[in-house]
C-alpha cells in the first residue's frame, strides 16, 4: 500500500478512536483531525478547520499534501463533502471516505431510508410518510397502529428527531407540532413507524461500494440514567460483542440487510464507499432495521476500534481504490467496552471549563478524548460527553472492571457514568 497523510474531520471519542488506530499504522505520514478535541493531539496535529467549510478544508488538504479525507460525523456528508472534492478537478485526486450526498440521504432522509428499505425488500417497521398537506391520512395511520407511537423528524435533527408517546392523543398532538416546526425544516415530514419491541445493537459495515467487511458488532446505552431510564443522551457506554448477535443472528443480518443493502444502492447509483451503520433491532431473533446512519457510530466506535486486528489506513486505502478485498481484517476475539464520563447535567445544561487530573496515571484502559480542551491549566472539560474510557477483558464484567478502576482514577468536578454498562447483555 501507499504512504498517506490523513485529514480526519471530527472532534469527538468517535474521532479519537478513529485517531489512534489510524495512528497505528505504518503507512501514515500524518494526521491531521479537524477541529479535534483536547486529546487527539496524542495522534496527530488539530487543525482549526470547520468540517462544514468545504472549501476551506480543500485549501488545507491541497497545502498539506493531504491523500485522504476520513469523515466521523455525518454533517459533511450529508451536506455533500464527497461530491464537493469528486467533482472538482483540483482536488478530485484526495478521496474522501464516505457516501455521496446521494447515498448519504439513508441517514439525512428518513422518508427516503423507509423508501430504500421498501423498494429493497429490507426489513423495518411498517411506516407512512407524513406532510402538511396529508396530515389526515397521518392521523388515520396512527388510528391503526397499537401504543406506543413512534415519530421521526425526516430531516438531520442532531439525533433528537425521534419521538415515543404513549398515547393516540399524545401522538397526534406531537404530529401536529412536529410538523409546525418542532425541529425545523427537519420536521416539515415525518415518518411515523410501527413500534418495534426488541433490543437493539449497532452493526457496522465499511464498503468500497461493492466489496464490504462487517465490523465488530456492538451495543451501546442511549439514556443518562442506569437501567436505561431518563433522557437520551450521545451514549453513556458501549459493548462488542453482543451476546444475542451471535453466528446465525449476524447471518441473517448479512443475508436480509447488509447484501439488499449493498444491491440496493447499486441498483439505484448510489455512490457510497465508507461507513455504514445499521441501528438494527432483535425482534424474536429477526433482524430489523430501526435506522441507517452513514458513518461509524458515538461511542461504539471506542469499543469496536480495539477489536479490529488489521491496519484501519489500508482497509480505508481499500475503499477509496476499489479494493477492500484484497485487504486483511481480523477481529479480535477479546470483549472491548467503553464508558463515557459525562458533565453534571448533561444532556440538560451543564458547565464547562472544569480542570480533569489523573490522566497521566497509568491504567489498563485507553482514553478516547470526546469534550476536552487543553489549556494551559491542564486539560479541562469542554463537552457534555467528556472522556470514554475503553478496556479489553476475557469476558465484559472484566473488561468492565477494568475500565471502572480507571474512572476512579480520573476526576473532574461533576464527574457521572452509568455503572450498568452491558446489564442486559450476557
Ligand atoms: P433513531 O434516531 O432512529 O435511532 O431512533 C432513536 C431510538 O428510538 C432508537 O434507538 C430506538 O430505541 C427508538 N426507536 C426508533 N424507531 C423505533 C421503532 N420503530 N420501534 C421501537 N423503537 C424505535
Ligand atoms: N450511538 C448511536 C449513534 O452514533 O448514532
Amino acid at each position: 500500500m501507499s504512504k498517506h497523510t490523513v485529514l480526519l474531520l471530527g472532534s469527538g471519542g468517535r474521532e479519537s478512536a478513529l485517531a489512534w488506530k489510524l495512528a497505528q499504522s505504518d503507512n501514515l505520514i500524518k494526521l491531521y483531525i479537524a477541529p479535534g478535541n483536547g486529546g487527539t493531539e496524542q495522534y496527530g496535529e488539530n487543525v482549526n478547520l470547520s468540517p462544514l467549510d468545504f472549501p476551506a478544508v480543500a485549501d488545507f488538504a491541497l497545502s498539506n499534501g493531504v491523500t485522504m479525507i476520513v469523515v466521523g460525523n455525518e454533517d459533511p456528508l450529508v451536506a455533500g463533502i464527497y461530491d464537493y472534492f469528486a467533482g472538482d478537478e483540483k482536488i478530485c485526486h484526495i478521496p474522501v471516505i464516505g457516501p455521496s450526498k446521494a447515498g448519504a440521504q439513508l441517514e439525512g432522509s428518513k422518508d427516503f431510508a423507509k423508501g430504500f428499505m421498501m423498494r429493497h425488500n429490507i426489513p423495518t417497521a411498517r411506516y407512512l410518510s407524513v406532510s402538511a398537506e396529508n396530515i389526515e391520512e397521518g392521523i388515520d395511520f396512527l388510528n391503526s397502529l397499537r401504543a406506543p407511537y413512534v415519530l421521526k423528524a425526516d430531516g438531520l435533527a442532531a439525533g433528537k428527531g425521534v419521538l415515543i408517546l404513549p398515547t393516540l392523543e399524545e401522538a397526534v398532538d406531537a404530529l401536529k407540532e412536529m410538523l409546525g416546526g418542532m425541529f425545523g425544516k427537519s420536521s416539515a415530514t415525518v415518518v411515523i413507524e410501527e413500534f418495534l419491541s426488541g433490543i437493539e445493537c449497532s452493526v457496522f459495515v465499511l464498503t468500497d461500494g461493492v466489496s464490504y467487511k462487517i465490523l465488530p458488532v456492538a451495543k451501546d446505552y442511549k439514556r443518562i440514567g442506569e437501567g436505561d431510564k431518563g433522557l437520551n443522551t450521545g451514549g453513556m457506554g458501549a459493548v462488542s460483542p453482543v451476546s444475542f448477535a451471535d453466528v446465525s443472528f449476524m447471518k441473517k443480518v448479512e443475508e436480509r440487510i447488509v447484501l439488499p443493502t449493498l444491491k440496493g444502492l447499486n441498483e439505484e447509483k448510489l455512490t457510497y464507499k465508507g461507513f455504514i451503520f445499521l441501528g438494527l433491532i432483535n425482534v424474536d431473533n429477526d433482524p430489523m432495521v430501526i435506522e441507517y446512519n452513514v458513518r461509524m457510530g458515538d461511542p461504539e466506535t471506542e469499543a469496536v476500534m480495539l477489536r479490529i486486528n488489521g491496519d484501519l489506513l489500508d482497509l480505508l486505502e481499500g475503499v477509496a481504490s476499489s479494493s477492500l478485498d484484497s485487504r486483511k481484517m481480523a477481529i479480535d476475539e477479546r470483549y472491548a467496552v467503553t464508558v463515557m464520563m459525562v458533565s453534571a447535567g448533561y444532556p440538560g445544561a451543564y458547565e464547562k471549563g472544569k480542570l480533569i487530573s489523573g490522566l497521566d496515571v497509568p491504567s489498563e484502559s485507553i482514553l478516547f478524548h470526546a469534550g476536552t480542551k487543553q489549556t494551559p491549566d491542564g486539560v479541562v472539560t469542554a463537552g457534555g460527553r467528556v472522556i470514554a474510557v475503553s478496556s479489553y477483558g476475557n469476558s465484559k464484567d472484566e473488561a468492565l472492571a477494568r475500565s471502572f478502576a480507571t474512572i476512579e482514577q480520573i476526576d473532574f468536578d461533576g464527574k457521572y457514568f452509568r455503572r450498568d454498562i452491558g446489564f442486559d447483555l450476557d
